[in-house]
């Protein structure tokens, strides 16, 4: 049997200056904020991995079981022989679990870390000899631009397009269309039979919401938390992680969930030449998670440029697979 080897690309501006006065300037702001991106360190990421078993969030697991219950329906958009484009892949898993049925003619894993990505696809690669694998080092939120020989062959397939997770929720709903223009460009200049599945969190009763970001074990909080220990190693700050509490709140006329670090007491914190005093209660903003309701968020892909749209949902309807084409 044919035995492939991934191959990879990094598409990521090293770790500049300007991302590191974003920051910096975040923090400094009047209502202090930091990008959910900086979460994601290697315990960061591990803990958002425990997040995804906790019977709180129930995401995750309703995620997977649409796709289990609607396996025959999804796997039918899928065109043989496809080139996957696995937006945020991470672990690959949710992909790795569609192979099974609908093996890829190519699969791109992309992602924002490419020495995680270059582990897992090594160990993918080792269960699918038979598929040709390629991981991307990319930051998409900001563009969607392959390098050129990439770029033909992804174009020389139909796209598939898979965005798992309701990773989306990140971007606001302006940042959301731009992100889904992206996806639609690709997948309309590509062969026919190309389209996204992306799986959405919708909206629903504030003490559900609230209770999945903010778990009794206290996980999402260390998640959360783990971020000031990110900004100490990346700008040489001195946070005490004891001087700050999560919080998490759903604000039903944003429709997103908003995660704070509040200040137990003044504090004053100093990193490469600045200084910033927080009094008793102020708050750094870390993350928003935008809910969608499935009107709303087939408006959007609609808008974006996708021409059908359809979509999956457990019985509660807490959460909707969406495939637009
Ligand atoms: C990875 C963005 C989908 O918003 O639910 C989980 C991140 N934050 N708990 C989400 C997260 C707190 C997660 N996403």
């Amino acid at each position: 049997m044919l035995s492939n080897k991934p191959s990879f690309f990094n598409a990521l501006s090293p770790p500049s200056d300007s991302s590191l006065q974003d920051l910096s300037q975040g923090l400094l702001a009047p209502g202090a904020h930091c990008s959910p991106k900086y979460f994601y360190n290697a315990l960061g990421s591990t803990l958002f991995d425990a997040i995804t078993h906790l019977p709180e969030y129930y995401l995750t697991r309703t995620e997977a079981a649409i796709f289990g219950d609607h396996a025959e329906a999804i796997h039918g958009q899928i065109s043989a022989q496809a080139t996957w484009l696995d937006l945020g892949a991470g672990s690959c898993e949710k992909a790795a679990r569609l192979f099974e049925r609908t093996p890829p003619g190519l699969y791109v894993a992309v992602d924002i870390s490419l020495t995680y990505l270059t582990d897992t696809l090594e160990r993918l690669q080792r269960e699918h000899p038979q598929v040709p694998m390629m991981g991307v080092g990319m930051d998409f939120s900001s563009a969607l631009t392959f390098p050129p020989s990439l770029h033909a062959q992804l174009l020389a397939r139909p796209v598939f397009a898979f965005y798992p997770g309701s990773s989306l929720g990140n971007f606001d709903p302006v940042q959301a269309l731009g992100f889904l223009q992206r996806v639609a460009t690709v997948c309309n200049a590509a062969k026919p039979g190309s389209g996204l599945l992306i799986g959405i969190d919708l909206v629903k009763d504030t003490a559900v919401l609230e209770r999945a970001y903010a778990d009794d074990l206290g996980v999402t909080a260390a998640f959360n938390l783990n971020v000031l220990r990110h900004m100490n190693t990346l700008l040489g700050a001195d946070f005490d992680v004891r001087d700050w509490q999560h919080l998490a709140r759903f604000s039903v006329k944003e429709s997103r969930i908003e995660m704070h670090l509040q200040a137990r007491r003044e504090v004053t914190v100093s990193w490469s030449g600045h200084q910033r005093v927080f009094q008793k209660n102020e708050t750094i903003h870390t993350e928003n998670s935008y809910k969608w309701t499935v009107e709303k968020f087939s408006k959007l892909l609609r808008s974006a440029g996708f021409a059908q749209t359809q979509h999956w949902t457990d019985q509660q309807q807490q959460y909707a697979v969406f495939w637009a084409s």
